[in-house]
């Protein structure tokens, strides 16, 4: 695991465009697998931004959802499908065919989550997916207890990450209590996983994925397990960390050739 250390928010944001652009570069029709929340937006921006200059292109690329809420229509304001149009695919060249998600509507949901799983395999594999991390460590929708080794099925949210995200919604009560997410094995397939983390509140959920056990109490301790796994955090989410003047001297003597 890499952890890279940077001093602002946008820091964070440049870094992970860096290594999505890698990413989409690295086969004809690459596959970016997308996270929602607050931590991805900036990446987002700098993509569009990147895009609109016409540094950067999604014509080839498909994007996959990490998440979805059951229970929303997938045209509702705080869907993870319109929160990913609204901020990136709707603001950049891919084709809207290529945004896929699962499918939450479906009577027969664990059917639903094979075939999203059956169709991540026939796009060729994500290669490089975003990942924010929750207050309990959860990544996508795994919350502490999951399988680390499950793949993308129905999820029950705690309490405390239904709180956290009360704030997309006009109350707590209208926060769904049921998601489908790809599993801790579903996210390790990825190529490349990029966890972006940014603010203090951070610190500590950030500490216990890079340098505490690995368990299934925090689920994002599972990239410890990962070949190829970024851990991309600003300064105040880096404050838990022990073993943080390593990781910024890795990073600075780190060979160009060697990419992110
Ligand atoms: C979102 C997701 C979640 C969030 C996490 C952090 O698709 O899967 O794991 O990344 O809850 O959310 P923020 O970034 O809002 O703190």
């Amino acid at each position: 695991m890499e952890v890279v250390i940077v001093p602002t928010v946008q820091d964070a944001a440049a870094v992970v465009v860096e290594a999505i652009t890698a990413a989409l570069h690295r086969r004809p029709a690459p596959v970016l697998g997308v996270a929602t929340g607050s931590s991805p937006l900036p990446t987002y921006r700098l993509l569009v931004t990147a895009v609109g200059a016409g540094r950067l292109s999604f014509a080839t690329a498909s994007a996959v959802l990490l998440d979805e809420y059951v229970g929303l229509p997938l045209d509702h304001p705080q869907s993870y499908r319109t929160f990913i149009r609204t901020h990136l695919t709707d603001l950049v060249d891919l084709d809207p065919r290529r945004l896929h998600g699962p499918d939450v509507g479906a009577d027969d949901l664990p059917a639903a989550c094979a075939a999203y799983e059956q169709l991540l395999l026939e796009l060729g594999g994500v290669d490089l997916q975003l990942l924010g991390i929750g207050s309990d460590g959860h990544i996508g929708f795994n919350e502490p207890s999951s399988s680390l080794t499950s793949r993308t099925r129905i999820k029950t949210l705690t309490e405390q990450t239904r709180r956290d995200n009360a704030r997309f919604f006009g109350a707590l009560g209208e926060v769904p209590r049921h998601v489908v997410t790809q599993g801790l094995g579903t996210i390790a397939a990825a190529r490349h996983a990029v966890l972006v983390a940014t603010g203090a509140a951070k610190a500590g959920p950030v500490a216990a994925a890079v340098e505490g056990p690995l368990t299934a109490m925090c689920p994002a301790s599972v990239l410890q397990l990962h070949p190829h796994a970024t851990v991309v955090v600003d300064e105040p989410a880096a404050s838990g960390l022990r073993l943080a003047g390593y990781y910024r001297d890795v990073f600075a003597a780190k060979p160009a050739w060697q990419g992110l």
